[in-house]
Order: C-alpha cells, then structure tokens, then sequence
C-alpha cells in the first residue's frame, strides 16, 4: 500500500510525513518541487527509512506524475504542494495561479488516467484528498458565525483566489468524472518546520533576533489557530473515513488577535529565553503598513468532522504554541538554515 503525497517538503506536508510514518508501516512517495519553501532538512529523519520516498518534481510535469502513478500505483493521492503565502501571492500572483490552479489541474487529470486504469475493487478505495483553506470564504465581520462547509466562496486575495479555483476543479472532477475526492478547508496553521515569512514564526525568530515584530494595521485581524500534528490527524481521518465528494472543515477552535498572539508569544520568550537586557520583547512589537485587501476574521465551524468523523483537535492554543516555541529554541540550527538560505545551497548541489 502507497501514499502520494504532494508538497510533503514544505511546513504541514513534511508534518504529515512525519506523523503518518511514525503511525503506519505504508510507503509514502514525496513529490515536491523544493521551491523555496521546500526544504529536505524538515525530512532528514527519514533519509535512510525505505517507507520514504522523496522524488524532487513539479506536479504540474504530466509525464513525471503519470510515471509515479503507474510505478508505485498508490491507494490516494494528498494534496498539500500549492504557493501558500499570501503577501506573496500579493507581489507576484503568476506563481500562484501556475502551480494551485493549473498545476492542480494537471494533477488531478493524471489520478484520473490512472484512477480509471485501476481495477474495480481498487477504483472503489481510491482517493484524492485536497488540501485547502478557509481563506477561500472570504472574511467575516466580527459577529457573523464562523465558517461552515455550505458558506459561499469569497476569495479575497490571489492565493485564496487560486486556492478557490482548484477547490472547483476537484469539485467538478467529482461532479462530471466521479473521482472519488475529498476536500478539506484548514484554518492557520503553527508549529515545527513552520517558515519564518509566516506569522509566528517570523515573530519568534525576530523577536530572538532583537528585530521588530511587524504588526499589519491595527493587529486586530483575527486567526482560528490549529497546531499543525491535529491537521495531519485530521487529514488522516479524512482519507480514512471521509465521504467522497464531501468537504470538511478543520478548525482549532482557537479565534485570536494577531496582536494577542505576538503578547502571548513575547511573554512565553520572557520566560523561557529572557532578553539579555533583562527587558520584554513586547518593546520590539512595531506597527507596519497594512496588507492590501487583508482579510479581517477567519473563523472554522469544525463540528461537521466532529459530528462525522469523531474527530477534534487535541491541543489549545496555550498548549500548542509553548510547544511551538520549545521547538524553535531547541531548533536555533534548523532556523539559521532556512534564514541564511543555506538550506538552498543544498538543493543546487543534489539537483544542480
Ligand atoms: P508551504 O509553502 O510550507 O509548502 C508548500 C510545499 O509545496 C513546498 O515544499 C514546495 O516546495 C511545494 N511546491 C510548491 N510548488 C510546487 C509544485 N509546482 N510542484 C511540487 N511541489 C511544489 O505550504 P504549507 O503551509 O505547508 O501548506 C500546504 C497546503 O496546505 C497548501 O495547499 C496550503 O494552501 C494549505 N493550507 C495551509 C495552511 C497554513 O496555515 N499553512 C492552512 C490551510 C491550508
Ligand atoms: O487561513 C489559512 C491560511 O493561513 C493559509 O491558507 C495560508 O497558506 C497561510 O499562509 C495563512 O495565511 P495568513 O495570511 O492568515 O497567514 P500569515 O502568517 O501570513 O499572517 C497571519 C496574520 O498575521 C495575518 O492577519 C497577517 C498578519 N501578519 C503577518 C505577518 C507575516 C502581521 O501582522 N505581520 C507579519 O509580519
């Protein structure tokens, strides 16, 4: 039995290959394009385990997928590969739209072919799990209930925009081909292997650094955060249990203030690593322009998948994000890796 798992490089892929390898004897074949925010380091664990198999590779390259496809021939593919960063999405959309739109796309034609070529006992248990975002229902006020499945699309930036495309073309390869899919709507997540662009790592690491914490706007744009492991036992569940053709959203249940996160992990770093200047490292939080069109409340109604699946998520935030912040002190060599791009120096020598 085979997994292919796309995009199992980067932050929750690469989460997701340690979770289902720690838990599953199944060989799990690794697609990633090792962008820049692939990085083998989050894998080094599995180097030498047969179970893992890392092939460097565009999931838009049709001939490379159907080759994997008919070599390993796996049970499902997960779908984590996409451009995920939103401010960047802002300064160059063209990547966004090449590799969550039409990349997906070719993905999902090629799980087609091979879906179709499969035997019927084996067409039956095939899936393709799609891994979205709540950012594709747009923003909510602050009193609106938060999102459920049913809620209307209203993406707001490009990335969300291009997620929203590819959520539609997995709806209508169900809809037309009858793909056995899944799709799944995640709220933020945080943990280990997250990349310094992103909020609470990038606050982590400056804040350790003696930057200033950027804070967009008035920092009062709020997060439903979820640690990373309880996405990757959500997913799990979902391929092992989920309805095809169904979407479910995963949410923490932790709504916050970006601002509260950053006092919250500032008075963490005040305890667990002091500033040698014996002062707080709140005194670094900085206000910066906001992010244009940024998206003011996010919010998960995760009791579909509580309700279906038996499934909730084991951390809150105050447990998750102490982890979070023990990881990346006892992790300082993995962060000045990816800081100083050495991480990529290692890419260019195995991949040229
Ligand atoms: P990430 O940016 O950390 O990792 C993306 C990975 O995909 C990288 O390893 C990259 O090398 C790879 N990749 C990019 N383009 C590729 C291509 N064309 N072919 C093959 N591989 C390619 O992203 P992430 O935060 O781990 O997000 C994973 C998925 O989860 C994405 O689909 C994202 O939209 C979704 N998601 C993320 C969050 C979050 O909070 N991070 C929340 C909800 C949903
Ligand atoms: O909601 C799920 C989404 O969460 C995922 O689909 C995306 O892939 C993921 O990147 C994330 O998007 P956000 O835009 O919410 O995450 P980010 O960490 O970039 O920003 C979180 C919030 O913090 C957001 O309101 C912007 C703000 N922010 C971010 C950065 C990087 C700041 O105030 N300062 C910053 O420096």
């Amino acid at each position: 039995m085979t997994l292919l798992v796309t995009g199992g490089a980067g932050f929750i892929g690469s989460n997701f290959v340690h979770h289902w390898l720690g838990q599953s004897d199944e060989t799990l074949v690794n697609l990633d394009a090792l962008t820049y925010a692939g990085n083998l380091g989050n894998l080094a664990r599995w180097t030498r385990d047969a179970r893992h198999v890392f092939v460097k590779g565009d999931i838009g390259d049709r001939a490379l997928v159907d080759h994997l496809l008919h070599a390993h021939r796996p049970r499902a593919v997960i779908h984590f590969a996409a451009e995920s960063h939103v401010d960047r999405s802002i300064h160059g959309p063209t990547d966004f739209i090449q590799t969550n739109v039409v990349g997906t796309f070719q993905l999902l034609e090629a799980a087609r072919a091979h879906w179709m070529g499969l035997a019927d006992s084996d067409r039956q248990g095939f899936r393709f799990l799609h891994v979205s975002t709540d950012e594709v229902y747009g923003s909510l006020s602050p009193t609106e209930a938060p999102f459920t499945e049913t809620r209307a699309f209203e993406p707001n930036s490009p990335y969300s925009a291009s997620k929203a495309a590819s959520d539609h073309l997995v709806r209508a390869w169900h809809h037309t081909y009858g793909m056995p899919v899944l799709t799944t709507h995640c709220s933020n997540n945080y943990g280990p292997y997250h990349f310094p662009e992103k909020l609470i790592p990038l606050v982590i690491h400056n804040a350790l650094a003696g930057k200033p914490l950027p804070i967009y706007g008035d920092g009062q744009q709020i997060r439903d955060w979820l640690y990373v492991q309880d996405h990757c036992s959500a997913i799990a569940r979902v391929l092992q249990a989920g309805v095809t053709g169904q979407t479910y959203n995963i949410g923490g249940w932790n709504e916050k203030p970006n601002l509260e996160v950053v006092h919250t992990i500032c008075h963490l770093l005040d305890q667990m690593r002091p500033r040698n200047d014996g002062r707080a490292y709140a005194e670094q939080i900085t206000y910066v322009a906001d992010r244009p069109g940024h998206d003011r409340r996010y919010a998960i109604d995760a009791r579909k998948i509580e309700r279906e699946l038996a499934w909730r998520p084991a951390e809150s935030f105050e447990t998750g994000i102490r982890k979070t912040i023990a990881w990346y002190l006892d992790h300082q060599d993995w962060v000045s890796d990816v800081t100083s791009g050495a991480y990529r120096q290692w890419v260019d020598q195995h991949y040229g």
